[in-house]
C-alpha cells in the first residue's frame, strides 16, 4: 500500500526524478522546498529547514486541501526523506555551507522523531569518502569503496555529511527510529548521458567521483526501497549503480588510474569502485538504467 512521504529538496536535480518514481509507486508525497516543484499531484510547501520552528510545522500538515475532508487533522506520515541541502562547495561561503546542511539535517530529524514517524532517510554523499572536494590529487585508501570506510572529507560540505550521518545515528539511537543514509553517488539525469564519452575519454577527470555514478530514477527506486523496508535502524547505504564508468573492467582500469591503492577485496570484473553490493544484498535493489544502454561503444 502507499505510503505518506514528506520529501524535502523535492525541487532539485535528484528530487524531481525521485519524487515522480515514488508517486508511481503509488505513494502520496509533499514536497517542502524554499522553490516549488511543477509536478501534478505534488504539493509544495515553502519553508526554511534551517529554522527549526519552520521544519517542526512543516512535518505536521496537511498534504493538500483533501486532508481537510476527513475533519480529523493531518494523518500520521509513514516516512520523510530528506534531499534538501546546499548540494556542493562554491555555491555559497563555506560556513553557510556546513551551517545549512548540518542544522537542516539536525532540524528535520528531531522533528520526525519527536513528531513520531518511524523512517528516516537522508542524502549523504559520495563526498565523505574525501576524494572529491580535496585540495589536491588525494587518493582513496583502498578499494572497494564501501560503507564501513574512514570517512574522511576535508571540505565543508562533504564534511556536514559526515556530520549529518552522526546527527542520524544519535537520533536512530535515542528513538529507536529507522534512519538510513544514503552516500549517493554523482546525480546523472536522463539527458546527461552524453556526457560519458568524454568521462571515459578522460579517466582522470572522474576520480573525484570514483568512476561512479547514479542514475537519477535508480536512485528513486533506492529511495522506495529503503521507504519500505523495516526495522534497519541506523544504516549507511552506498547509492549508486552497478558498474565504473569505464569499457575496460575495473581491476586492470584502477590499477593504471589509481595505482597508489590498493585494492582490498573482492570487486567483480566491472564493479563500480563505490560498491553497491550493500544496496543490492539488503534492500533487493536491481539497477534498471546502466549507462551502457545510453552511450554507444566506440
Ligand atoms: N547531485 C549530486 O550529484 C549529489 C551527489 C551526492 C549527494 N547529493 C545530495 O542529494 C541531495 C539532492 O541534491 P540535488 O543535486 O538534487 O540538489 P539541488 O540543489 O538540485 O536540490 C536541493 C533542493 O533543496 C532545496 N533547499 C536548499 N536549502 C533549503 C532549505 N534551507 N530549506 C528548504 N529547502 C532547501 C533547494 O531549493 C533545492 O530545490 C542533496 O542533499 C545533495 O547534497 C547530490
Amino acid at each position: 500500500m502507499g505510503k505518506r512521504i514528506i520529501f524535502t529538496g523535492g525541487s532539485g536535480k535528484a528530487g524531481r526524478h525521485v519524487v515522480p518514481y515514488l508517486l508511481e509507486r503509488g505513494h502520496q508525497v509533499l514536497n517542502i522546498d524554499l522553490v516549488p516543484l511543477d509536478h501534478p499531484g505534488v504539493n509544495t510547501l515553502a519553508a526554511d529547514l534551517t529554522d527549526s520552528g519552520q521544519a517542526f510545522n512543516a512535518l505536521s500538515m496537511h498534504f493538500g486541501f483533501d486532508g481537510l475532508e476527513t475533519g480529523r487533522g493531518p494523518a500520521p506520515v509513514d516516512a520523510v526523506v530528506h534531499f534538501a541541502a546546499v548540494p556542493r562547495i562554491l555555491i555559497r561561503p563555506d560556513n553557510v555551507t556546513f551551517a545549512a546542511n548540518t542544522v537542516s539535517t539536525y532540524n528535520v530529524i528531531e522533528a520526525a522523531v519527536k513528531l513520531g514517524i518511524r523512517k528516516i532517510v537522508i542524502a549523504s554523499s559520495e563526498t565523505t569518502y574525501g576524494v572529491c572536494f580535496a585540495e589536491g590529487d588525494k587518493d582513496y585508501h583502498s578499494f572497494p569503496l564501501t560503507e564501513d570506510y574512514d570517512v574522511d572529507p576535508m571540505d565543508s560540505y562533504g564534511l556536514s555529511k559526515v556530520v549529518n550521518e552522526k546527527t542520524a545515528r544519535a537520533f536512530a539511537m535515542r528513538s529507536g527510529a529507522d534512519i538510513y543514509a544514503l552516500r549517493i553517488g554523482n546525480v546523472i539525469e536522463p539527458h546527461e548521458y552524453d556526457r560519458f564519452p568524454a568521462f571515459i575519454a578522460d579517466p582522470p577527470s572522474r576520480k573525484r567521483n570514483a568512476w561512479s555514478y547514479i542514475d537519477a530514477r535508480d536512485l528513486g527506486q533506492i529511495v522506495h526501497r529503503c521507504v519500505e523496508t523495516d526495522g534497519l535502524g541506523f544504516q549507511v547505504f552506498n547509492a549508486v549503480n552497478d558498474t565504473i564508468t569505464a569499457w575496460e573492467p575495473t581491476r586492470p582500469f584502477l590499477e593504471r588510474w589509481a595505482p597508489r591503492t590498493p585494492i582490498t577485496a573482492e570487486i567483480g570484473e566491472f564493479d563500480a569502485p563505490i560498491s553497491n553490493r550493500k544496496i543490492r544484498d539488503v534492500l533487493g535493489f536491481r539497477e534498471e538504467h546502466d549507462w551502457r544502454r545510453y552511450v554507444p561503444k566506440p
